[in-house]
């Protein structure tokens, strides 16, 4: 593991940690992927007339999202760099009878991915490939242009620069990769503003990033959080911004 990676699974697995102890850790499914991942199907195939389909989340966390592909019958993978991640995601299978439903859970980086080529119907990440460095994020988009197989789909939910933390700190860009905020303000670690490096995609930037790709489609997905959370992350008002990519190989 190189020591980029080794420091990537260090920050995560203090966050989970924090996550665990105060029980903030993601357990529902992403409802952008749901809603994206959903119309892909029903474009494709009958309802409850699925053939075997391989999906995998990339970053996959506590494994709600891997919970909700199993449960429509879809065999997922999951990829993490945090093992107690992977520990939360297989027990969440568990519980949920899904165990055969289960293709791997791997540790280890999104940036270098134990699948085959063109294994996949379906890849998804959501923020994940947002807290990479520039280098690690294109290996990462690579990984997922590797993986799907023509005619499948990637989703991505993914910071955008209308974000409430990207507004307040633009004159922070990092000059060597502009859109990336380097923040550590200290406090709760699964917070933005100290999770250290966050990425804040354009729309132009993910359609150059799958200009292979038949169809892509960045949506701009906004909405403020209720004041008592965004005065828990220091702020008085607080505009989640993001982009869920669609994108057909
Ligand atoms: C914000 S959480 C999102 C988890 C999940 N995708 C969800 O929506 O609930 C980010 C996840 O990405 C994982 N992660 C961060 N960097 C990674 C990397 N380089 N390779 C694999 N996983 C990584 C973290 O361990 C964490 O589980």
């Amino acid at each position: 593991m190189s020591i980029r990676d080794q420091e990537m699974r260090d920050t995560w697995e203090a966050s989970f940690e924090e996550q665990i102890a105060s029980g903030a850790y993601n357990t529902a499914p992403v409802e952008a992927l749901v809603r994206s991942v959903s119309y892909y199907l029903r474009d494709r195939y009958v309802a409850n007339e699925l053939p075997d389909l391989q999906f995998a989340e990339l970053g996959c966390g506590a494994g709600p999202n891997l919970v909700w592909l199993a449960e429509k019958g879809i065999t997922v993978s999951g990829v993490d760099i945090s093992p107690t991640a992977l520990g939360l995601a297989r027990e969440s299978l568990e519980r949920s009878g899904l165990v055969e439903r289960v293709g791997a859970l791997l540790e280890g980086s999104v940036t270098d991915v134990a699948l085959p080529d063109a294994s996949l119907d379906g890849a998804l990440e959501s923020c994940v490939f947002q807290h990479l460095n520039r280098e690690d994020r294109e290996a990462s988009f690579r990984e997922v242009d590797r993986l799907v197989r023509p005619g499948g789909v990637f989703v991505g939910h993914m910071l955008e620069q209308g974000h409430t933390v990207f507004q307040q700190h633009a004159g922070e860009q990092l000059s060597d990769d502009p859109g990336t905020l380097q923040l550590d303000e200290g406090g709760s670690r699964y917070y933005l503003t100290n999770i250290g490096l966050s990425h804040f995609f354009t729309r132009e930037e993910i359609q150059s990033l799958f200009s292979g790709w038949s169809l892509v489609e960045p949506c701009l997905s906004q909405y403020e959080l209720p004041p008592s959370e965004a005065r828990k992350r220091g702020y008085d008002s607080y505009l989640q911004s993001m982009l869920v990519v669609y994108a057909i190989k």
